[in-house]
Formats: structure tokens, C-alpha cells, sequence
């Protein structure tokens, strides 16, 4: 459930209002990881019942396969390729890799996205839902940025997220900008439930009432050291730790599964099985890692339950061994997929 946060939902509430009524409008969430700018996200693709949605989110080890988010984002729309210009609509399958490429014209294919979001937003309302925004590629980025600058007249709101530590992609689209900060004490506190008030003061000081930092912190809170009480940006490095410390906890086999989970771009398992084995590695031991909180296994894929456990992981692997991981995955590909190998 999500607790607080009224000026942010009212803020969710005006953009998607607009959009019903025929306004395009835009809102971005910046704030730092955990601060819950996914959880404002879920919440605006709520409540924009009735209306159509488009989601994407960036991904760090994805950002540099090009239209790679574009794709995520327009896949449902692309059945409207035949109602917007010819030129267009082949600048834009080519960059999508829906036809063979022709050469690239970056004004085509943010020219496209524009007409295609436009004659989507025909059949009803549109919400736009794009979450951490600077982790998309750089291509899809531009052409978003190109489109969204130029909605007018149009029933689509465009809700994107970013973190306030990342390059800015989105800079200079002039969207309105929510920073969030941490959830009121009052809001730690149900968060938290059971535990004891002062506890939860001190967790509170130590987080600036980051949500996830709370709840992780929480969970381990036999171990908590808070020291000194630090200054919010100490925040991530902080849950960091808690994820570490879990992951020591696991057998060596497990970890080196974790770090190629880590360094991999999709959690696809049959892709992760293959590496596994170039690497004498067993994935079944995943299980391990989410016995312990740390991946999430379904329908053949696995993720990690934070992209925060994920860079953790992968930034303390030493540097042999996040090397052999992509060596491991590369291989494991199909030669057709000459970006993501590379
Ligand atoms: N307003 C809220 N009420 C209750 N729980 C919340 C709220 N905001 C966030 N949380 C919880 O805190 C955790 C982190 O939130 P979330 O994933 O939305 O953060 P984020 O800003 O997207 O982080 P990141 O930058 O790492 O993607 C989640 O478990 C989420 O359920
Ligand atoms: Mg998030």
C-alpha cells in the first residue's frame, strides 16, 4: 500500500485528468534509489483505468542496445505503423529492428514516435509510464525526448521517473518535476509495523525515512550498526551493505550465480543456463538467492528483487570475475544478436 505521498498523487491525478479531457501533460519523479519513484509509478498505472497504457523502464545493463527501451515502450502501439507517414513508419521499424536498417535519421524516428503516440492516443486516453528514465538507451531516449517536447493537443500523459544522481537524459524537456524526498515519521512507522518506537526512530534519523532503506535496514536490524546519525546520501550505501551482507551469508556457488545474474542484460534462465555452464556454475542455485531476498525466480526468468542488490553485487565481484561473466554471456547468445554480444 502506499503510504503519504499526497502531493505527488494529486500531482498523478492532475496529469492523467488532463489527458481525459484532450491536454497532453508531463511529470517526472526525481529522487534518489529507494525513495519509491517506482512505487508512484505502479500507482499512476492504477489509476489510469479506462485509459490505454504504454510502460518501459531503462535498465542499466541495457543501455546501450539501441532502441531497446523504444521497442518495450511502442510494442503495443505498433499495430498503428499503417496510419502514420510511409517514411516514417520505415524509419521507425527499421530503427526498431522490425525490417532491415536503412541508414539512420534520428528526426525520422522521433518524428515517428510523436505520430505513433498521437495515433494511438486516438482510440482513448494515454498514459506514457517510463521508469528510470536515465538508464535508457541513448536512442530511445532522444527520440522520447523528441516526442513528448512536441505533444500538444493530445490526450496523453507522460509520467516518467529518474534518479536525481544519474545523468539527466530527460534534461531540457521541460517536464513538470517532483522531487521526492523521504516519507513522513508518522509514515516510517506503519511502514515498519511491529517494530519498536525507538528503534524506529533511530532508523528513521539514519534513512531520512527512505523507504526502502527502512525496510531493509529493518529486516536486518540485529545487526545494525547506525553509528553517527549521516546525512541522507549516505543512504544507498547503506542499503548496499545490507545486501552484501546477505549475499555473504550464501555459498561461494550461489554468489558467482548472483554476479552472473548481475551482469547479465535480460535474467533470461535458458541464456543464464548456458553461461553457467561455460562457467561450472549450477543455476539451480539461485534458489539459494532468493531464499535469501535477493532474485526473484518465475516463468523462466529471474530478477533481482532491487536494482540495488543488483549494482551491489556486481560492483563488489572482483574484476575477473564480472570479465568472465560477459565473456560467459556473450557466448551464450545467438550470433544474431550483435549488439547485446558486443
Ligand atoms: N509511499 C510508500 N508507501 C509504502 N511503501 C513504499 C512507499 N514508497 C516506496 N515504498 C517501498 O519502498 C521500497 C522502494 O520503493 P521503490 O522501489 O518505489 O523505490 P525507487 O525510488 O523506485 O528505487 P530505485 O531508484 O532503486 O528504483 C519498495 O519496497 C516500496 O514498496
Ligand atoms: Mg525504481
Amino acid at each position: 500500500m502506499l503510504l503519504g505521498r499526497t502531493v505527488e498523487r494529486q500531482e498523478i491525478e492532475r496529469v492523467l485528468a488532463s489527458a481525459r479531457s484532450g491536454t497532453s501533460a508531463t511529470l517526472a519523479f526525481i529522487g534518489e534509489p529507494g525513495i519509491g519513484k517506482t512505487s508512484l509509478l505502479d500507482y499512476a498505472a492504477q489509476r489510469a483505468e479506462g485509459m490505454q497504457l504504454l510502460r518501459a523502464r531503462g535498465i542499466e545493463s541495457e543501455a546501450q542496445i539501441p532502441f531497446g527501451s523504444l521497442l518495450e515502450l511502442l510494442r503495443p502501439a505498433l499495430t498503428m505503423l499503417d496510419r502514420i507517414p510511409k517514411p516514417q513508419a520505415v524509419a521507425l521499424e527499421g530503427a526498431l529492428a522490425l525490417r532491415p536498417a536503412q541508414a539512420q535519421e534520428r528526426f525520422a524516428v522521433g518524428a515517428a514516435t510523436l505520430s505513433l503516440l498521437a495515433s494511438y492516443a486516438e482510440q482513448a486516453p494515454l498514459a506514457v509510464v517510463v521508469d528510470d528514465a536515465h538508464w535508457l538507451d541513448d536512442s530511445s531516449a532522444q527520440a522520447l525526448l523528441f516526442a513528448i517536447r512536441r505533444l500538444l493537443a493530445d490526450p496523453i500523459a507522460v509520467v516518467v521517473s529518474v534518479r536525481d544522481d544519474e545523468p539527466w537524459m530527460l534534461d531540457g524537456a521541460d517536464l513538470a518535476t517532483v522531487r521526492l524526498g523521504g516519507l513522513t515519521s508518522d509514515d516510517a512507522k506503519t511502514l515498519l509495523g511491529n517494530l519498536s518506537g525507538e528503534l524506529t526512530g533511530r532508523l528513521y534519523k539514519a534513512t531520512g525515512g527512505n523507504p526502502l532503506a527502512l525496510l531493509e535496514l529493518a529486516s536486518d536490524a540485529e545487526h545494525l550498526d547506525l553509528g553517527p546519525v549521516g546525512p541522507p546520501v549516505l543512504v544507498p550505501a547503506k542499503i548496499s551493505r545490507a545486501f552484501l551482507r546477505r549475499a555473504g551469508m550464501l555459498e561461494e556457488q550461489v554468489q558467482r550465480a548472483l554476479v552472473l545474474v548481475a551482469a547479465s542484460d535480460t535474467g533470461d534462465l535458458r541464456t543464464l543456463e548456458r553461461a553457467a555452464s561455460k562457467l561450472a556454475i549450477d543455476v539451480a542455485a539461485l534458489s539459494s538467492g532468493e531464499s535469501a531476498g535477493l532474485v526473484r525466480l518465475r516463468a523462466g526468468e529471474v530478477e533481482f528483487t532491487h536494482p540495488l542488490a543488483r549494482s551491489a553485487i556486481y560492483a563488489q565481484a572482483p574484476l575477473e570475475q564480472r570479465r568472465a561473466a560477459h565473456r560467459a554471456l556473450a557466448s551464450a547468445l545467438p550470433d544474431r544478436d550483435v549488439d547485446r554480444r558486443a
